[in-house]
């Protein structure tokens, strides 16, 4: 045997951690260790069930569908058998601690699988952690020739950071179909989101059938159709104009859904938004304001004036009357059917952004706040928000609300989502309350992600670096036991198909998983890119819209001295830029990028575009030399 010299040692260290390295699976599972070995699957495996359970077998028959379109069939049992290795999954019966309910052991050896959990939460996360180590499509020999699949053998201990890693879709301000909706909730499987925060309701559209007030939706949920950017280019509707756009889910299609995201192991959070943004219940039923003045569903027409620090003024009425009795009447048998129709543990009750100031101009409710030794509109809205807790928690519900809720003091069961970035959260931990992390600077999923001049400009920006950047912990919180977790959210003023919801939320929903999922210490941005470009060969197989805007040259404007600079950059060690100054076309033929460059004055764009293997790789940006001097910060 040839002696090992140190070199050589190091040879091997070397070519060991890149092999470990080496999976592509996000989220990134809490440990991975490479094993002697490989996998090799040619036509499929045989599944064999361990445990007796009808949920596993209904999972199971959901995986083997979801093989068959990878090309690996999990029915070999039927064929000679001889050479056919084994996918065995089952159920611990004495549960391991570490797994917990979600975790799970999976093992890859040259002869087969074997996936262990202590439930079928964990089955399924560990299926989805299978899948993504199997290649999307079967790779074809160029002479036609299916070829066989190989995996290294490997040992995986996988749970989760949080328990509660939630994406929010807001279907109000656009409406998604059932069928839409679901093929968001199979996206959040494959990244172990195990909370869909469903926001149904808002000034824009009410989506849930009510039994009880049917007006909800057969008014609230249509308006009128209007094109061009949400809240300043829309007219308002005219009084006699029809309302044709929108939708709702009936109370069977709510179950339906409901039924498709619990076999995704998957809990649906419903939000009804109170007391403010209730424009279109208000349409539907004007009674419940202080005005009772008649009210359409509001088109995305601008009628909120923002001054900034998070102050505003309603130009049109939207919140519900505090002072009225008829509302808790109202609202009690609303959250009767939200509670019959969702089993999940919380109901939203939304409590962001309500203005107070129809509220305090009108003498009737300030009546009543004079008689309850109620001060202020703040006070009055802890009022409301206590007795919607009331109404939730006699419904056998908890209450989570936006982070508003905390202000003028808090019922104690009540749940605080943190948007405002992470100061409500710590607040809220701080008097005891339990919270989800959502700050608007890091999961926001309607910010821009990319170059102004490919993308939508929005009031804010998230890069995937930023997203990934997301920690729910803070560093000085009284109780992190307290931080359930954190979520993604998608409002969608700007959103108007799923084909956009889809580019909007990945890759970034995809960062914001494994900052809920993955140990604090096995994240690093720089594999979590690798990784998400070998999802992106995935999502293009299935069809889905994604945002790329990672291989996108990232283009920075400076001054040195007097001279204007500019400076690309991309993650990728594979990508090359090229780019021209000269309002010349392809840039193909421009000059490849070494290093900063010097922006001339001169009437011209900046022409820039990244090439993988000497293919043009997304977008050209284009960007007007007046356009970069604006950039100078
Ligand atoms: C929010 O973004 N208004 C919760």
């Amino acid at each position: 045997m040839k002696k090992i010299t140190p070199i050589l040692l190091f040879l091997m260290l070397l070519t060991f951690s890149s092999v470990e390295a080496q999976h592509q699976i996000i989220p990134a599972p809490r440990s991975y260790e490479v094993s002697d070995g490989e996998l090799m699957i040619s036509q499929g495996l045989e599944l064999q069930q361990l445990s007796e359970s009808e949920e596993l077998k209904k999972q199971l028959d959901l995986f083997s569908a979801e093989f068959k379109k990878m090309g690996i069939d999990l029915d070999m049992t039927s064929i000679d058998s001889s050479g056919v290795k084994t996918l065995k999954i089952g159920l611990n019966e004495i549960a391991e601690d570490t797994l917990g309910v979600e975790g799970y052991n999976l093992v890859i050896e040259p002869n087969g699988i074997l996936l262990m959990a202590n439930s079928t939460a964990g089955t399924f996360n560990g299926l989805q952690t299978l899948k993504q180590l199997f290649p999307a499509k079967r790779e074809v020999s160029a002479e036609g020739e299916i070829l066989p699949v190989k995996i290294p053998s490997c040992i995986i201990q996988d749970a989760p950071r949080f328990g509660w890693r939630g994406l929010m879709l807001d279907v109000s301000r656009h409406f998604f179909t059932v069928d839409e909706v679901k093929a968001y909730l199979d996206q959040m499987a494959e990244f172990k989101f195990n909370v869909f925060h469903w926001h149904l309701t808002d000034d824009q559209g009410w989506r849930i059938e009510i039994k009880t007030f049917p007006k909800l939706t057969e008014v609230g949920a249509w308006r009128v159709e209007r094109h061009g950017k949400f809240g300043s280019e829309r007219a308002a509707p005219k009084k006699s104009e029809k309302a044709t756009y929108g939708g709702f889910y009936t109370q069977e299609q709510i179950k339906d859904v409901v039924a498709y995201a619990a076999e995704r192991n998957i809990t649906i959070v419903p939000e009804i938004d109170v007391p403010g943004h209730s424009m279109a219940l208000l349409a539907a039923y004007p009674q419940y304001s202080v005005n009772k003045e008649f009210k359409q569903v509001n088109p995305g027409a601008k009628f909120v004036d923002w001054y900034g620090n998070g102050k505003f003024k309603m130009n049109i009425e939207n919140t519900l009357n505090p002072a009225d009795p008829a509302v808790y009447a109202f609202l009690d048998m609303l959250f009767g059917e939200i509670a019959d129709l969702f089993p999940g543990e919380y109901i939203h009750m939304g409590g962001d952004e309500s203005y107070h100031g129809y509220w305090e101009e009108d003498a009737k409710v300030q009546d009543f706040m004079a008689k309850n030794g109620i001060e202020d509109g703040k006070g009055l809205q802890s009022y409301f928000v206590k007795r919607v807790e009331k109404i939730i928690s006699s419904k056998g519900k908890k209450m989570i609300g936006w982070d508003e809720i905390l202000e003028g003091g808090l019922a104690d069961g009540a749940a605080v989502m943190s948007w405002r970035g992470m100061k409500g959260g710590i607040e809220a931990v701080g008097l005891g309350h339990k919270v989800v992390m959502t700050p608007n600077e890091f999961v926001y999923l309607d910010f821009t992600q990319g170059d102004y001049s490919v993308e939508n400009k929005i009031y804010a920006d998230l890069s995937l670096k930023k997203a990934y950047s997301f920690e729910p912990i803070p560093d000085f919180v009284l109780d992190p036991e307290l931080i359930l977790g954190g979520q993604g959210n998608l409002w969608t003023e700007e959103i108007p198909s799923i084909s956009f919801a889809f580019y909007m939320t990945y890759p970034r929903a995809m960062a914001i998983s494994e900052s809920l999922w993955s140990p604090k210490k096995n994240k690093n941005f720089e594999d979590f890119l690798q990784r998400t470009d070998a999802h992106f060969t995935r999502f293009d197989q299935k069809g889905i819209n994604v945002a790329k805007t990672i291989y996108e040259p990232e283009v920075r404007v400076y001054n040195e001295g007097r001279k204007l600079m500019c400076e690309l950059k991309n993650p990728f060690s594979d990508i090359e830029m090229h780019y021209t100054i000269d309002n010349t076309y392809p840039v193909t033929f421009g000059k490849k990028y070494e290093g900063p460059f010097e922006l001339p004055a001169g009437n011209y764009s900046l022409r820039v575009q990244s090439f993988r293997n000497g293919k043009a790789i997304e977008r050209l940006l284009q960007i007007p030399r007046k356009d970069l001097e604006s950039r100078v910060k």
